[in-house]
C-alpha cells in the first residue's frame, strides 16, 4: 500500500503513482451549451486536451436535450455520430467530446467551465447550477449579451461570477463559428481580470495553428465588444437590405464602433481604448457586418420594410439558433434611456426604434445625411 506521503513526493514515487498523481492533476474541461458556437469551442478544446497533459482528455458538453425530426435525441445523435448535427453539421467534433443532457452531471467534476449558450438562458442555468461547482473551477463566457436590471446593466461574466461563486474570464472575436468549424485561420481575445494564470490556461486550452488567441486584462472592454457589436450588425443588415452600398455601410460601422467606445468607457471607466484593436474589437465589427447572423435577419426585415417581425424571421432563417442584436438594442435602451444618455448614441437608439417599429428601416441614415 502507498503511503500519503509517497503520493504529495514525487521523488518517493513509482512510476505508475507518478502517473496517478499528475492525472489528479490535470484540469477537467466542461462545455455548458451546444449550439453554433458552443459545438465549434468543443471542438477546438477537445483537439487540445488531447495534445497538452495539462487537461483531462475528455470533454464534457451540455446539451439541452431536443428531439429531432427523426425522433432520435440530439445527445444520442451526437455521441454516436461524433457531430452536431442540428447545429454543426458536417463537422466531426472529436472522439474525447462527450455529450451529456444532465447539466449537473456535466459539471460536476470540471474545474474549468467554458459557458457558452445564447444570454437569455444563462441565468437559468446559473441558478440550477449555484453551490454544485468545484470551489476552485475557473469559468469563461464566450456568450454575447447583458443582462438589464433596475440598478443597471450587468455582464454575463458578473453574473456568472456572481452565481456560482468563482472567477470568471470571456473569449470574444472575429469569430462566425462555421468558419471556425472548418478550421479557417481566425484570432480570438481572452479578457480577464485579476489572474493572469487562469489567463494563460484558456489560452492554452483554446489556440490551436487556426484560432490564434491573445489575452488582454479587460474584462468588461472585450464582453462589451462582443456584445454591442450585434447591434451595430443589425444597422448594417438595414444598410445591405435597403441597397444602400458599401460607403453607407463602412459609415454606420465607423459610427457603430466610436458609440461602442463611448457607451463601454462611460459604464465602466477601466475599459482601455487598445481593447477595440483587438480581434474581439474592429476585426469582429467587420466579421459581423459582413456575415453574421444579425446582420442577415436584419437585412430580411428591411426587404420587406419593416412589416415581418424579427421573431417570425429568426424562426425562418436560422433553425433554432438564436438572434442577439435586437435584444441587445432593446436592453442597450433601456440603459440609454434610464440614465439620460439617448441622444449620445443616435445609432444604437435608432437601431431599437426601427426593431420595435417605431421608425422606418431607412431612419438608420437619416439623422446623419440631415446635416
Ligand atoms: N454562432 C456564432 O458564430 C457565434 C460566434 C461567437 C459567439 N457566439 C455567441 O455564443 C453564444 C451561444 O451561441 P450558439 O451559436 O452556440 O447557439 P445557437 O444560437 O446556435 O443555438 C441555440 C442553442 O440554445 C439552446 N437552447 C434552446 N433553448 C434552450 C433553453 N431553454 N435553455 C438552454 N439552452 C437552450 C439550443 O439547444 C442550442 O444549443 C451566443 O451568445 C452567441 O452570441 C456565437
Amino acid at each position: 500500500m502507498c503511503s500519503i506521503s509517497a503520493f504529495l513526493n514525487p521523488y518517493m514515487m513509482t512510476p505508475h503513482l507518478q502517473e496517478a498523481r499528475n492525472a489528479s492533476l490535470r484540469s477537467k474541461v466542461t462545455v455548458v451549451g451546444s449550439g453554433n458556437w458552443g459545438s465549434v469551442a468543443a471542438k477546438l478544446v477537445a483537439s487540445n486536451t488531447l495534445r497538452s497533459t495539462s487537461f483531462h482528455d475528455e470533454v464534457r458538453m451540455w446539451v439541452f436535450e431536443e428531439t429531432l425530426p427523426s425522433g432520435e435525441k440530439l445527445t444520442d445523435v451526437i455521441n454516436g455520430t461524433n457531430e452536431n448535427v442540428k447545429y454543426l453539421p458536417g463537422i466531426k467534433l472529436g472522439k474525447n467530446v462527450v455529450a451529456d443532457p444532465d447539466l449537473e452531471n456535466a459539471v460536476k467534476d470540471a474545474n474549468m467551465l467554458v459557458i457558452v449558450t445564447p444570454h437569455q438562458f444563462v441565468e437559468g442555468i446559473c441558478k440550477r447550477l449555484a453551490g454544485k461547482i468545484k470551489t476552485e473551477a475557473e469559468a469563461i463566457s464566450l456568450v454575447k449579451g447583458m443582462e438589464v436590471k433596475v440598478d443597471g446593466p450587468r455582464m454575463m461574466s458578473t453574473l456568472i461570477s456572481q452565481q456560482l461563486g468563482i472567477n470568471c474570464s470571456v473569449l470574444m472575436g472575429a469569430n462566425i463559428a462555421n468558419e471556425i468549424g472548418q478550421e479557417k485561420f481566425s484570432e480570438a481575445t481572452v479578457g480577464y481580470r485579476q489572474n493572469k494564470g487562469a489567463a494563460e490556461s484558456w489560452v492554452q486550452l483554446f489556440n490551436t495553428p487556426y484560432f490564434n488567441v491573445t489575452s488582454v486584462q479587460d474584462v468588461e472592454g472585450v464582453e462589451l465588444c462582443g456584445t454591442l457589436k450585434n447591434v451595430v450588425a443589425v444597422a448594417a443588415g438595414f444598410v445591405d437590405g435597403l441597397e444602400m452600398g458599401n460607403n453607407a455601410k463602412a459609415a454606420i460601422m465607423r459610427i457603430g464602433l466610436e458609440e461602442m467606445k463611448a457607451f463601454s468607457k462611460l459604464l465602466f471607466p477601466t475599459v482601455k481604448d487598445s481593447t477595440f484593436f483587438e480581434s474581439c474589437g474592429v476585426a469582429d465589427l467587420i466579421t459581423t457586418c459582413l456575415g453574421g447572423r444579425n446582420r442577415g435577419v436584419a437585412e430580411a426585415f428591411a426587404k420587406s420594410g419593416g412589416k415581418r417581425s424579427f421573431d417570425e424571421l429568426e424562426q425562418e432563417l436560422l433553425q433554432g439558433q438564436k438572434l442577439q442584436g435586437v435584444s441587445t438594442a432593446s436592453d442597450v435602451y433601456e440603459v440609454l434611456s434610464h440614465r439620460g444618455w439617448l441622444e449620445l448614441f443616435p445609432l444604437f437608439s435608432l437601431v431599437h426604434e426601427i426593431c420595435i417599429g417605431h421608425l422606418p428601416p431607412s431612419a438608420i441614415v437619416h439623422q446623419y445625411s440631415e446635416h
